[in-house]
């Protein structure tokens, strides 16, 4: 992967929310930017891979330093609310309050493009998606660009989102310009898609921002179809086609019974070493913190606590472990009674490439 012009070196820098940036730093950044090179910052649901999201040729590179097919559109990220009306057409009530109610936060929403958005930054559609973050760091980094930023998550095309630096440097070190490192990032999975150009709005992605919330501001929205179909039905985000956020492993999803999912996933493993398949350690095991003792046999990677509801953010985090571990194949929980199932199981049934088994 790369740029094909033998590497560059990527510069890191820090934000803290207690100290902010360096200042000297922050300008470099936003300098680069305007430049047309490249930054990675932190949000609050993942790491964004930045670049003017005005400038088609900084797109295209944008698209060759992940390794993405250029269909695939980005999202383009303002500090304030006044640039929506430069980049976006046919701003409704709707929009107005959803704005007030979510933005900064992880919700994007997708309208028609005004011209001055390029069509390399659209994938070639005439609708543009945008979102404000609520991450202080990256507000002030937008707010010192001063243009709006098209930004994907920071990893390279197929590996699952980034939700820490050293994530980020795994997959772009040398690549890029400039990493903004901001620590763990809070929600760490993608923001919610919401098209705005359909009468009822439209979820093209779940996320932090659930149909309930919505719905409780502008009334009846609807999850795009393709969402639930596993595959039969084609999803209107792009991105939503691929087997992305996805470990090297192949992976299955268990359903049912918690109880009697841990007892099925033990009893496979057993049934794998005996049968050949798989030595133990080739095995991985996608658990929540209350439930990964229970696993004798295989390589067991906790996914954080049902209860204190930190699933979400380490969920990426695990599947990347399960790369460094080289298993061949992952068995995982499912985690259907949290608040936020929509989006969790969204992201591991795609890891899976859609593979269950209901127990
Ligand atoms: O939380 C997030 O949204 C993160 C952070 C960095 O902000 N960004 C992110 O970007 O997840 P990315 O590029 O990994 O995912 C963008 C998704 C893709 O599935 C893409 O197809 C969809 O948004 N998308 C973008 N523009 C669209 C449009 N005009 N119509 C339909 N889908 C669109
Ligand atoms: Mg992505």
């Amino acid at each position: 992967m790369g740029n094909g012009e033998g590497a560059m070196t990527t510069k890191y820098i820090k934000w803290t929310p207690a100290g902010g940036f360096d200042r000297d730093e922050l300008s470099e950044a936003a300098q680069v930017i305007r430049e047309g090179g490249l930054v990675a910052f932190p949000t609050e649901t993942v790491y964004g891979l930045g670049g003017n999201g005005l400038r088609p040729e900084v797109s295209k590179k944008i698209y060759a330093a992940k390794g993405r097919p250029s269909d695939n559109p980005l999202i383009l990220h303002i500090a304030e609310r006044k640039q929506l009306d430069l980049i976006a057409r046919g701003i409704s009530g709707k929009t107005e309050k959803l704005a007030d109610a979510f933005w900064p936060g992880p919700l994007t929403m997708i309208f028609e493009k005004a011209s001055c958005v390029p069509y390399e930054t659209t994938g070639g559609l005439g609708t543009v998606a945008v979102r404000m973050p609520d991450h202080t760091g990256a507000l002030e980094f937008l707010k010192r660009a001063g243009v709006p930023v098209a930004a994907p998550s920071a990893n390279t095309s197929g590996r699952p989102s980034p939700t820490k630096a050293a994530h980020v440097r795994e997959d772009l070190d040398g690549i890029i310009d400039m990493v903004i490192d901001g620590g763990d990032v809070g929600i760490g999975y993608e923001s919610t898609i919401l098209d705005m150009t359909e009468t009822i709005p439209v979820i093209l992605r779940p996320g932090a921002v659930t149909k309930k919330m919505l719905s409780d501001v502008i009334g009846e929205v609807v999850m795009d179809p393709a969402l639930m179909s596993a595959g039969r039905d084609r999803p209107k985000a792009p991105g939503m086609k691929y087997r992305h956020y996805a470990p090297k492993a192949d992976m299955i999803v268990f359903q049912g019974n918690l109880a009697a999912v841990a007892d099925r996933i033990q009893k496979q493993v057993q049934s794998y070493v005996c049968d050949g398949s798989y030595k133990a350690e080739e095995i991985g095991i996608l658990a929540a913190e209350e439930t990964a003792g229970s696993y004798p046999e295989g390589q067991v990677v906790s996914v954080g606590s049902r209860k204190k509801g930190t699933v979400g953010k380490m969920i990426y985090g695990a599947l990347r472990k399960f790369d460094e571990l080289h298993v061949k194949i992952i068995l995982s929980e499912s985690f259907y009674e949290l608040e936020q199932q929509e989006a969790i199981m969204n992201r591991l049934l795609k890891a899976a490439g859609q593979r269950t088994i209901d127990v």
